[in-house]
């Protein structure tokens, strides 16, 4: 089986105990924190900032933490998650004035580079970004609440995802956020996804142990 990383997204969780419902996805075999930043602007919805992220790190949460970006503009975010103790940040190439400057920008303060695609944007922004990606996010719903259904255009725009990763040789991860269900991660991952951001599916449920096991155990058919 594939090297499968499973990125429950936190904006699921209860809020008012943060630390605690963290560290029990962990336990329960979350891979990495799925870490959503929305700064009513970009998205109509306000939710997480730098300093939530450094309460996590305090807590003791020391797996990696993915911020995914959706907000505008991005550079100072930049600065002020992986300040935090961000691993990973990504954003929307919609969201920079200078996209290939925001990347570098978060390789050079030590964070894991991706890009997130909403479901209309186009794959095209890749093309001379590549050497500077760790990781491709497409998003399979329109970014803004958990909950919502995967979008089956998704399918396509993954496989042209991962063609464009075979074909460069690169590793690189293909993420995938929104709507990802016990019932359709095998499909998803056939498509050619290896990165699995879970919200409420995982959330929803008493046992998170439960869920990511049945996912997991969906994933082992998968060629
Ligand atoms: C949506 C966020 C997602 C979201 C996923 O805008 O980027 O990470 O929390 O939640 P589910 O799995 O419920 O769609
Ligand atoms: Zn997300």
């Amino acid at each position: 089986m594939k090297n499968y990383l499973m990125a429950p997204s936190i904006l699921s969780a209860n809020f008012a105990s943060l630390g605690e419902e963290t560290a029990r996805v962990i336990s329960a075999g979350a891979n990495i924190v799925h870490f959503d930043v929305m700064d009513n602007h970009y998205v109509p919805n306000l939710t997480m900032g730098p300093i939530v992220l450094k309460a996590l790190r305090r807590y003791g949460i020391t797996v990696p933490i993915d911020v995914h970006l959706m907000a505008k503009p991005v550079d100072r975010l930049i600065l002020d998650f992986s300040d935090a103790g961000a691993s990973y940040i990504t954003f929307h190439p919609e969201a920079s004035d200078h996209i290939d400057r925001s990347l570098q920008l978060i390789k050079d303060n030590g964070c894991k580079a991706g890009l997130v695609f909403n479901p209309a944007t186009s794959l095209n922004y890749l093309e001379y970004v590549m050497n500077k990606l760790d990781v491709i996010l497409l998003m399979s719903v329109n970014p803004c609440f958990s909950g919502q259904s995967f979008l089956s255009s998704t399918f396509e725009k993954l496989r042209q995802a991962r063609q464009i990763i075979d074909r460069s040789g690169r590793n690189i991860r293909l993420a995938v956020d929104g709507g990802i269900k016990i019932d359709n991660i095998a499909a998803v991952a056939s498509a050619g996804a290896d990165m699995f951001v879970i919200g409420s599916a995982i959330f929803s449920q008493p046992d998170y142990r439960i869920v990511i096991n049945a996912m997991r155990q969906a994933l082992i058919r998968v060629m």
